[in-house]
């Protein structure tokens, strides 16, 4: 069933526009929902990461940089046509790859489709300035590309990370070459197969699978690597940043986080409840953007909590391919991470409510039940770290102050959700949070191709998505002339 839905032989990898084997062997997929290995990918090495670098610094010198931006526009918009037709095998493909619930993956699918059209059509609308300088002179700027982009990319959100980061690389103009994670790398594969078929020229873009220490090591460590956009822990990030120092070249580090939403007391709760769980569990909690905290007024917090209380008692977790509300985790080691930290919080905290385990869940599959903690204390661990699981925190404040001391109050600052109708107190939150998105009355985990995207603090740095990705993925060059 996989071969069919692939169309590709998996086991390969994509460099120069050929399907090659990888040096390294081969590493088992397996299915999240039953933990059965469901076929191969390639085991990508040092020699492997050096044919697709080279590669790609040769396609820096072909047709694809005398392209004009409105072509190179052009065969994106086609890629967006090919994913949105194989939009359904694509989200069956992540399904059996991610565990990730069909229904969820089917977003996934339309959102790449959306990435591709979203820079195919900002490819030519990216534009330098002219600056007054002293009498005689023009001066100018032009936008060029940084060149060859490494770009490694999680598990949890591949087709939308591996969008958001190449769409906008290859629509100024760069060149590619994209490490999937071990635990996800099908559908980049199909990526790059959708890419030879709408014209990218052979080397633009290369996808190379294999281990993080491996692959992910050696493409960052590059010296003839330009750019480097790395989405994943924070731990791996900051050894990301350490290569790209020694080579000195910039980097876009997304790193997760521990995002709060903030509800006062005059908030509509009708419409900010089902947002309050739905944002940490979609894709069980293993979003970047996962509102894992939720801060509610002292007035509204019994109400809250009974509510949310309900909604968990509803919440179903089973195999990806039903569409329950949560799938399985990714891998038997993240299941392990996210268990250590409940067990932990059994033994510190008030369980405020667990949802169930559908009957049908393969013994195997990484499940784990989603579990809402209540009262708990700010500086609690499961207050402070990031679970990337199916686990939220209530905390109870007191006023504004105290809610944004606690919204502040931890090592990362990605994404926060402010639920108030007071107008001034939403500007007020708005400007004194500390991270890179404010979601006023609304919250969007991961949604928004056109909003900016990344963090502050040990959330990472550098901003994808929207137009200001553009930014990001090129650099200026300023040209002055003096013709009196
Ligand atoms: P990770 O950060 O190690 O993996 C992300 C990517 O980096 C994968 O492609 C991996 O192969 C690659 N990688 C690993 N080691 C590398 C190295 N030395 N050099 C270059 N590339 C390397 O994350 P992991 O271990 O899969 O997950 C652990 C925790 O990280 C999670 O529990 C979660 O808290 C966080 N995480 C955050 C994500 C986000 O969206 N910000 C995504 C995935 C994980
Ligand atoms: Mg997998």
């Amino acid at each position: 069933m996989l071969d069919d839905l692939l169309q590709i032989d998996q086991t390969r990898i994509f460099v120069n526009g050929a399907w090659i084997a990888a040096s390294g062997g081969l590493i088992s997929v397996h299915d999240p929902s039953s933990g059965k290995i469901i076929g191969q990918i390639g085991r990508g090495t040092t020699a492997d990461v050096d044919a697709a670098v080279d590669a790609a610094n040769r396609a820096l010198d072909s047709d694809w940089a005398r392209m004009t931006a409105t072509q190179r526009g052009r065969i994106l918009m086609r890629m967006a046509d090919l994913v949105q037709a194989r939009a359904e095998d694509l989200a069956m493909i992540e399904t059996l790859d991610v565990g990730k619930p069909l229904n969820q993956s089917r977003r996934d699918s339309v959102a790449l489709a959306r990435y591709l059209e979203f820079y195919a059509g900002a490819a030519d609308k990216l534009m330098g300035k002219t600056i007054p300088y002293q009498d005689g002179f023009t001066a100018f700027t032009l936008r060029e590309p940084h060149g060859v982009c490494g770009i490694i990319i999680p598990w949890n959100y591949p087709m939308q990370i591996l969008g958001r980061a190449a769409a906008a690389a290859l629509a100024t103009g760069n060149a590619v070459v994209l490490k999937p994670a071990e635990d996800a790398s099908l559908s980049s594969l199909v990526f790059a197969a959708i890419a030879a078929e709408a014209g990218l020229p052979p080397g633009v873009l290369n996808v190379v699978t294999g281990l993080g220490s491996e692959v992910g090591a050696a493409l960052a460590e590059h010296p003839r690597v330009h750019h480097l956009s790395f989405t994943g822990s924070v731990a791996t990030g900051a050894r990301i940043q350490a290569a790209a120092a020694r080579n000195v070249i910039p980097v876009t580090l997304e790193l997760g986080g521990k995002s709060p939403h903030i509800v006062f007391d005059d908030a509509d709760l009708d419409q900010a409840m089902p947002v309050l769980v739905a944002t940490c569990m979609q894709n069980a909690g293993q979003t970047c953007s996962a509102a894992s905290r939720v801060l509610v007024q002292k007035d509204v917090y019994d109400t809250v909590k009974r509510r949310m209380v309900e909604i968990y008692r509803q919440l179903v977790v089973g195999r990806a391919t039903d569409s329950h509300d949560l799938g399985p985790l990714v891998s038997p080691r993240q299941q392990r991470i996210v268990l250590d930290f409940i067990e932990r919080g059994m033994r510190d905290l008030t369980l405020a409510a667990q949802g169930r385990m559908h009957p049908d869940a393969a013994p195997g599959g990484n499940y784990v039940l989603p579990t809402l903690f209540s009262e708990v204390p700010p500086d609690h661990p499961l207050a402070q770290q990031e679970i990337f699981g199916p686990v939220q925190v209530l905390i109870p404040f007191e006023d504004e102050a105290e809610a944004l001391r606690i919204a502040n109050g931890t090592d990362y600052g990605l994404v926060a959700g402010v639920w108030t109708t007071d107008g001034a107190r939403q500007l007020r939150m708005a400007r004194k949070l500390r991270c890179g998105q404010v979601f006023v009355n609304n919250y969007g985990a991961g949604g928004g191709i056109e909003l900016p995207f990344g963090g502050v603090a040990r959330s990472g740095h550098g901003r994808e998505k929207g137009f200001e990705a553009l930014y990001g993925f090129t650099q200026v060059k300023t040209v002055t002339l003096f013709h009196g």
